[in-house]
């Protein structure tokens, strides 16, 4: 596919991988671990998550969500509750997390930074985010250059710093991606995995968080499991997962809670909430945001 020529022809993977040698790598460590070829989608995912930008409408995302907006009065911001244990799969709204409670947390509206996309929460058709910014312009190395909105892009700049600190080099694989790069890359993992398998991965066009341009997948540079489970016991995967909430970002899919998230463990990826609400999800010890706002699970996509 032609993206694999945007991989060669990227500048940013002056590290100890070029562009090309992650895309292959990835791919490679993705075959073996699944047994499958799916490689070109994951060279897709490397390449691509920065071209999207259009907005593509197609049918069948409703872009309906559920109100909830955990809005309680000013001074009370201290984490305190114990939190509540990640329920399973239950058709109403438990409440929030005590550790949310005292933050202005909008999960509805798709232009805040608190959002809540899942299974059961589309974003709405043709949502693009107003205010992406390339993360080359905040000086954050990004393969083929992608974006994410202005807000998440400054926070990784301070991650990226960070981490560069604790001698983690960084490199951000995707982060801002339009319905119809979702839908690309959708439809490659069905055709690969078969639909089961894909839905456990990777998200429906109007699923996914980084449609919301606040999600991003992190690799780093001097390790050989990128975009792998594996990723979470390396050092670097270790530092992100311990720190990564002191910039505003939360490990979003953690080991063991597809029953909640509905996706398998992820632990490249990230998600921007800002640095308040990252913080009291921390202090709460939740592991999933749904558990946090007291959202309901989404193991699946709601009926239509
Ligand atoms: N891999 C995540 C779930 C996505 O496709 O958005
Ligand atoms: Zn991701």
């Amino acid at each position: 596919m032609a993206d694999f020529e945007k991989l060669e022809t990227a500048d940013e993977a002056t590290h100890s991988h070029s562009a090309h040698e992650i895309a292959v790598a990835v791919s490679e460590r993705k075959r073996a671990r699944r047994k499958q070829g799916i490689g070109l989608v994951i060279a897709v995912v490397v390449a691509c998550a920065a071209v999207g930008g259009t907005g593509v409408a197609l049918a069948g995302v409703s872009g309906q969500h559920d109100a909830i907006v955990v809005a309680v009065p000013s001074g009370t911001t201290t984490p305190t509750a114990t939190p509540t244990p990640i329920s399973a799969p239950t058709s109403t709204r438990a409440q929030p997390n005590g550790s949310a409670q005292g933050l202005q947390i909008d999960i509805d509206d798709p232009n805040s930074i608190t959002t809540l996309v899942n299974k059961q929460r589309p974003l709405p058709k043709d949502f693009v985010p107003k205010n992406l910014v390339k993360l080359s312009s905040v000086g954050v190395p990004s393969v083929n250059d992608h974006s994410m909105r202005r807000e998440a892009a400054d926070a990784s700049r301070e991650l990226y710093d960070a981490a560069g600190k604790a001698g983690y080099h960084l490199n951000f694989a995707s982060g801002y991606r339009s319905y119809e790069l979702q839908t690309e890359l959708y439809t490659e993992y069905v055709e690969q995995l078969g639909q089961e398998a894909a839905d456990a991965t990777s998200a429906k066009p109007g699923f996914s968080e980084h449609q919301t341009g606040l999600a991003v997948d992190i690799f780093e540079t001097s390790t050989d499991c990128i975009l792998e489970g594996c990723f979470g016991k390396t050092k670097a995967g270790k530092w992100l997962k311990e720190n990564s909430w002191k910039y505003g970002f939360i490990l979003r899919y953690e080991n063991g809670t597809q029953d909640v998230v509905g996706y398998e463990y992820e632990p490249w990826h990230f998600r921007y909430v800002g640095k308040d609400v990252a913080a009291a999800y921390h202090e709460s010890g939740a592991r999933t945001y749904e558990e946090f706002v007291g959202a309901q699970a989404a193991p699946d996509y709601k009926k239509p």
